[in-house]
């Protein structure tokens, strides 16, 4: 039996998708594991994300050759250690309801001969890829996108290179802003979810954290700050997430267009803040937004690890023919869970139990907030 499986990365990139990829590639090729096998296998790699598949002619080789690389062990040998996704990605949705390309997609994929697809994505991508599980196609899920936002498992691709980036970005500006007395807001990613603020604003050792699951008071973090000054300390450091907002106010965003999910763009949360601030305290503030660096870089050895065993996971799955799954990993264990249940809501902060709404920061209470 001949085995063709088609891999596409979609929504934002991030560290940790070539080593998914590559470790997909070598596990579905691997000549040893092969001979236990009753099938032969191929990989390509499908560019842009769902955009490849609405999009591929199948009937024209030169379409074929732009949207369909195929892919075997001495493409994919370096690629785990370089950021970004070397497959591209698009936020295409074939399923938007303004210009639906399922049909198309789908005829697609048939006309391929693909006979399973990995698709490596956010919430925005696995629900297509749901969709299209429901419409009978054999689909499996990895878990990537910095916000770790996906429910029903602990890691997904790329957090941890972003967590570090602000790290180390915070920590270059301490110096500078203690310096010059300043407060530096520095505005982070995290659409819905505020676990790169929570945890790069704690690991950065940030004075104050917000986050979009808890309206903040601007005047409370005025005074928050001016305790700090009263205190003596020279200067303070602000982490807001993008998608924070103050009590009473709106989410901002950079402009009203929208993608084929129907999201805005979020930002300019960081400069309004600071501009409040410098009002309210008197001390000059600065901001930084950290944006797409947070997604660049080359992946950390967590990236690279868990890019290598979700890529194992999702081979077992479909050499199981476990298909409408995501591989997950959860309390210390890779597993899967299904698709549907990795979409159907969003992991965020639980404010009661992770976030100190007097501090606006991480708790200082571990085992007892738990009771
Ligand atoms: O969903 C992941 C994410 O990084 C969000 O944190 C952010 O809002 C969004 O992607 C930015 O997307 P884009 O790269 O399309 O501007």
């Amino acid at each position: 039996m001949h085995h063709k499986i088609g891999i596409l990365t979609g929504g934002g990139d991030c560290a940790g998708l070539n080593s998914a990829i590559k470790w997909v590639v070598k596990t579905a090729l691997d000549p040893h594991l092969a001979r236990g096998r009753d099938m032969d296998v191929e990989v390509v790699g499908i560019r842009d994300g769902w955009k490849g598949l609405v999009d591929v002619d199948p009937a024209d080789p030169a379409s074929v050759e732009k949207w369909v690389q195929p892919l075997d062990e001495l493409v994919v040998r370096t690629w785990d250690r370089y950021g970004g996704t070397n497959l591209g990605t698009s936020r295409t949705n074939p399923f938007n309801k303004k210009d639906d390309q399922s049909q198309k997609c789908l005829a697609n994929i048939a006309g391929l001969g693909l006979t399973s697809i990995v698709a490596i994505g956010g919430e925005d991508t696995l629900s297509v890829a749901h969709k299209l599980y429901n419409l009978g196609q054999k689909v499996v899920g990895i878990p990537k996108t910095i916000d770790r936002d996906l429910n029903s498992t602990d890691y997904t691709l790329g957090y941890d290179t972003a967590l570090n980036v602000i790290t180390e970005e915070v920590d270059r500006l301490r110096t500078t802003a203690g310096s010059h007395n300043r407060i530096f807001v520095v505005e982070v990613m995290g659409r819905h979810a505020g676990w790169l603020a929570l945890e790069g604003g704690q690991a950065a050792g940030a004075h104050i954290i917000l986050i979009p699951e808890h309206d903040f008071d601007v005047a409370k973090v005025a005074s928050l700050l001016q305790r700090r000054r009263n205190a003596g300390v020279r200067y303070d450091v602000v982490v807001v997430s993008e998608g924070a907002k103050a009590s009473g106010g709106e989410e901002v965003y950079l402009s009203d267009k929208t993608d084929g999910f129907g999201h805005k763009v979020l930002g300019g949360i960081g400069s309004t803040l600071a501009k409040e601030l410098e009002r309210q305290t008197g001390y000059e503030t600065r901001h930084v937004v950290l944006s797409h660096i947070q997604r660049g870089g080359s992946p950390t050895s967590r990236d690279r690890l868990m890019g290598r065993y979700f890529g194992i996971s999702a081979v077992d799955l479909i050499l199981e023919e476990d298909f409408g799954r995501m591989v997950a990993y959860r309390n210390g264990e890779f597993t899967s869970v299904p698709l549907k249940q990795a979409i159907e809501k969003l992991y965020v902060v639980d404010v009661t139990r992770q976030y100190d709404v007097e501090r606006y920061n991480g708790r200082r209470s571990s085992l007892a907030s738990r009771s």
